[in-house]
């Protein structure tokens, strides 16, 4: 634990998972603290800017949608969009990347689109079992202005996050050929077993231990979110050191996933230490696929670029080609 000044915040920066624990479970002494612009690109009633009974509302709505349970229905729907994707960049250089721009007027277009989305559903009287279809179906449930920062919210929260951890899959299966035949065998040997056709179903979505695995050690040793913050309500005493009320506090998540002490030869992409469960709080994390394709990775390997999140320099130009 150590105190800095960051754009001009006096914080308190954390590396140590029991007290990172502690600021992200105690919202009495701990409050969210995001910058101006975040606020006004969400919107104020996103579930990030908020504590207790509404934010506690939100995430259980948002948690159901996110569940496995919540593809179970569209598995082969999800499956051919990835692999028509996968078609069209076949043999092309493509660049796995995530732009942000111009983000206020997108912002104003989204919220515009949105309305309009819950107007016609609403004089339709369309039942959608998707975020939105929960939010409106909600008794007593948030307000139309609500529900648009907190789809726009999510939106900004899952887009950018599920393509940057992709595309360290890619880079990370792509380095390890023995791990990425280990996935893709473990896939289909399954199925050859139960004498199924090629294509995902929910048992497959069940039973993907490896893939998994190969999903958390991505999520540990890329730790695309380094860090999160919050600030101090009141003065906060840990082990000893007072963190005087209005300081920010940031649990570095990198720092904790990268301690050797937590992760042995932190630095290896080695999903098999998930075959047994992490120390408690020393992993925070989130995630599921398949494909049949393969790639090579295009120039510089060792780079990076942040944009937001850490990412593979210009987002890991990859060319692809069926798998022999
Ligand atoms: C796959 C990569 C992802 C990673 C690494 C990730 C990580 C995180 C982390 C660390 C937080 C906590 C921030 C904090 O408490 O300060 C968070 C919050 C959140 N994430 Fe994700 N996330 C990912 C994907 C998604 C997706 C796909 C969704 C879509 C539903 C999502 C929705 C949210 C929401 C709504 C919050 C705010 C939760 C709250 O305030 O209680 N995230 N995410």
């Amino acid at each position: 634990m150590f105190k800095s000044h960051i754009l001009g915040y006096p914080c308190v920066i954390i590396f140590n998972s029991e007290e990172a624990m502690f600021v992200l479970n105690k919202d009495q002494l701990f409050k969210p603290t995001f910058s101006a612009s975040k606020e006004r690109m969400l919107g104020k009633q996103a579930i990030f800017f908020h504590q207790r009974a509404y934010h506690a509302n939100l995430r259980m709505l948002v948690l159901r949608t996110i569940m496995p349970e919540a593809i179970k229905d569209i598995i082969s729907e999800i499956e051919s969009i990835a692999q028509s994707c996968l078609k069209s960049w076949e043999g092309k250089y493509s660049i796995l990347n995530a732009c942000t721009s111009h983000t206020r007027r997108a912002r104003k277009e989204l919220a515009q689109i949105l309305a309009q989305i819950i107007s016609t559903r609403r004089n339709m009287k369309q039942d959608r079992n998707d975020l939105l279809g929960l939010f409106m179906s909600e008794k007593a449930g948030p307000t139309d202005e609500q529900i648009i920062d907190n789809i726009i919210g999510v939106i900004f929260a899952a887009r950018d996050t599920a393509a940057t951890v992709l595309t360290w899959i890619v880079k990370y299966l792509g380095e390890n050929p023995h791990i990425l035949e280990a996935v893709t065998e473990s896939i289909i040997r399954g199925k050859e077993e139960n004498g199924e056709q090629i294509g995902l179903n929910w048992s497959d979505i069940k039973n993907v231990l490896m893939t998994s695995r190969v999903i958390q050690e991505t999520l540990r040793i890329a730790s695309i979110l380094s860090f999160t913050s919050r600030e101090a309500i009141e003065d906060v005493e840990i082990q000893g050191y007072l963190i005087p009320e209005g300081w920010k506090v940031l649990p570095l998540f990198r720092n904790i996933h990268h301690r050797p002490d937590n992760f042995k030869e932190p630095e290896k992409f080695d999903p098999s230490r998930f075959e047994v469960p992490p120390k408690p709080n020393t992993f925070m994390h989130l995630a599921m696929g398949s494909m049949d394709v393969r790639w090579s990775i295009i120039g510089a390997k060792k780079k990076n670029q942040y944009d937001p999140f850490a990412l593979p320099q210009n987002g890991l130009p990859v060319t692809l080609y069926p798998k022999k």
